[in-house]
Formats: structure tokens, sequence, C-alpha cells
């Protein structure tokens, strides 16, 4: 299936993301810090957050669980502690660029198949399929019915990540799916459910330690390139803001307005595990 324009901005903007997280604050992974109260809520401790966060996910898997399959690999950091702990780990990942690092990371130990988890093609069957705070950017019912493709009987899928509640308004932040809809989509499926736990307050400082971020570094820096640019080249910065108006007024609501809070999120969001077994 062809990529659309949204899945390719989408893809760009988590590899860049890794990049820059790697760079400027020795980031491992691409998921959202745990933030457990014993951590000052402060970007210097992000990735001590990601840990955390990885330590919460795999206590949550269940004993007697040897193959995983990570949908959504990102770097490949998650699959690598996994390999660490003694499972068979295979990954799955639609960007290129993640998709090499994660070959290089694990070598011949998995297996990385390079394509959308809707469109993935294997004879190959788990015990459990991880969905790191990947499960937002499947198709729902597409990505239910393949977890329950390729799982063994008895095994588990487990899913980390934010969904929207049923609340009027947005706080300019996109992505999860609503959370009434994936209890609708999961109930007509053969899982039972065997852990709900929300983390939305543990995962919620992100936000605001993001949103300082932006304020801080991103706003500044646009302005200051904004400027330079209308003094440097002024007719082409003229042309460009007014062809560009209806792009740059939605980035700066998006990211400038105020709204992208921990406070909202909380309000907005609901992020959450989430451990299904599968029912024969
Ligand atoms: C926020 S990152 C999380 C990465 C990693 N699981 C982690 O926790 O660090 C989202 C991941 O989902 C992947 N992704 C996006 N759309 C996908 C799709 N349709 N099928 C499989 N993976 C997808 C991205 O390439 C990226 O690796």
């Amino acid at each position: 299936m062809e990529k659309t324009k949204n899945t390719i901005s989408r893809e760009t903007g988590i590899e860049i993301g890794s990049i820059c997280g790697r760079y400027f604050l020795k980031l491992e992974h691409l998921h959202y810090g745990y933030w457990t109260g014993e951590l000052e809520e402060d970007i210097t401790n992000l990735h001590a957050a990601q840990q955390e966060y990885v330590k919460f996910l795999i206590s949550h898997i269940p004993d007697g669980v040897k193959t995983i399959l990570d949908v959504g690999c990102g770097t490949g950091q998650i699959a690598r502690r996994l390999l660490e702990t003694g499972y068979q780990v295979d990954c799955v990942s639609p960007s290129r660029f993640l998709a090499q690092q994660t070959r290089e990371l694990l070598g011949e130990k998995s297996n990385v198949f390079e394509c959308r988890y809707e469109e993935l093609q294997t004879e190959k069957r788990y015990d459990l399929i991880l969905f790191a705070e990947s499960f937002q950017y499947i198709a729902l019912e597409q990505g239910l019915k393949n977890t329950l493709r390729f799982l063994n009987d008895d095994s588990y899928m487990l899913i980390c990540d934010a969904f929207r509640k049923d609340v009027d308004g947005n706080m300019g932040l996109g992505g999860g799916h609503r959370l009434s809809k994936f209890y609708d989509a999961i109930g007509k499926c053969p899982f039972t459910l065997a852990k709900d736990i929300d983390i939305t307050k543990q995962t919620a400082p992100n936000i605001d330690i993001m949103d300082d971020a932006i304020k801080n570094v991103g706003r500044p820096v646009a302005h200051l390139v904004l400027h330079f640019l209308s003094v440097r080249y002024p007719i082409a910065s003229k042309l460009l803001r007014w062809k560009y108006r209806k792009k740059l007024n939605k980035l700066n609501d998006k990211y400038f307005d105020g709204r992208r809070t921990a406070e909202n999120f909380r309000k907005f969001k609901s992020y959450r595990l989430f451990l299904y077994k599968k029912t024969t």
C-alpha cells in the first residue's frame, strides 16, 4: 500500500525525534518517560524515566511467554532488552531508517520485518505481541485482526499507549485511538482482559517537559529564523509567509497556544497498559 503524505510526515517526525533525542539527551527510546515520583520532572531525567517505562512494561509480561513480536520497534532498544532477558524477539518497523538501526543493534538474533503491521505477512506465530506506544499508529480493526492471526493459542497482546477520552474539545496533541472505540472493537474479538492499568498520571509530566522545551528552544529559534529570512530575503520571505500562512497559523496553534499541558493531557487522554489473552 502506498504511504500517504500524513504517514510520511509522521514517520519523518519520529525519525527526526530519534536523531535529536539521541544526540542531545542520549535517549535510547521513542516512547514517553514513566515518572514514578522519585525522579525530578526535568528533561535531564527523561532518559531515566524512559528506562522506568521499559521496566514497567517488562514486569507485565506473563510467565510462560517465550516468543515476542515487537510491533513498531522504534530504535530496537526494547527488543534488545527483551532479548537480554531471554525472550526470542522479532520486530516490525515501517521506517527504513529505524529498521536499519534495529538490524545493526540486534544482528542475527532478530528478524526485522520492514513494513507496516497492517501489511505484515509471515507464517511465524508468537506468544506475545507488543505495542509500546505504537498502537495509536495502527489501523484499529486491521491491527486487532492481524494480532489474532499472528498469536499462538492462549497467548497475549500487550499494549502500552495513549488513547483519546470521549471529552469535548482537544489539547492540540493528536494521536491515540478513541478509548470507547477501542473497547467496542476489542469486545468483538476473542480476547479476555487480563490487565487494564491507567498510567496517565505517570506519563502526563512528559507533556509539560516537551512544552517547556518548545517554548524555550523551539519558539525563539523559529522566531530568529523567520526574522533572519525577512531581513536577508524580504520579498521571498513575504511571499513564503503569505503562501504558507495557513500552515504557519496551524503550527502556531498546535505548538504555541498553551494547550499542551500535563493538566490537559489528564483531561483529554488516557495512557493505559492493556494485557489481553487470546481465547480459543
Ligand atoms: C512512538 S514510536 C515508539 C517506538 C518504540 N516502540 C519505543 O517504545 O521506543 C512509534 C513506532 O511505531 C512505528 N509505526 C508507525 N506506524 C506503524 C505501523 N503502521 N505499523 C508498525 N509500526 C508503526 C514507528 O515506526 C515507530 O517505531
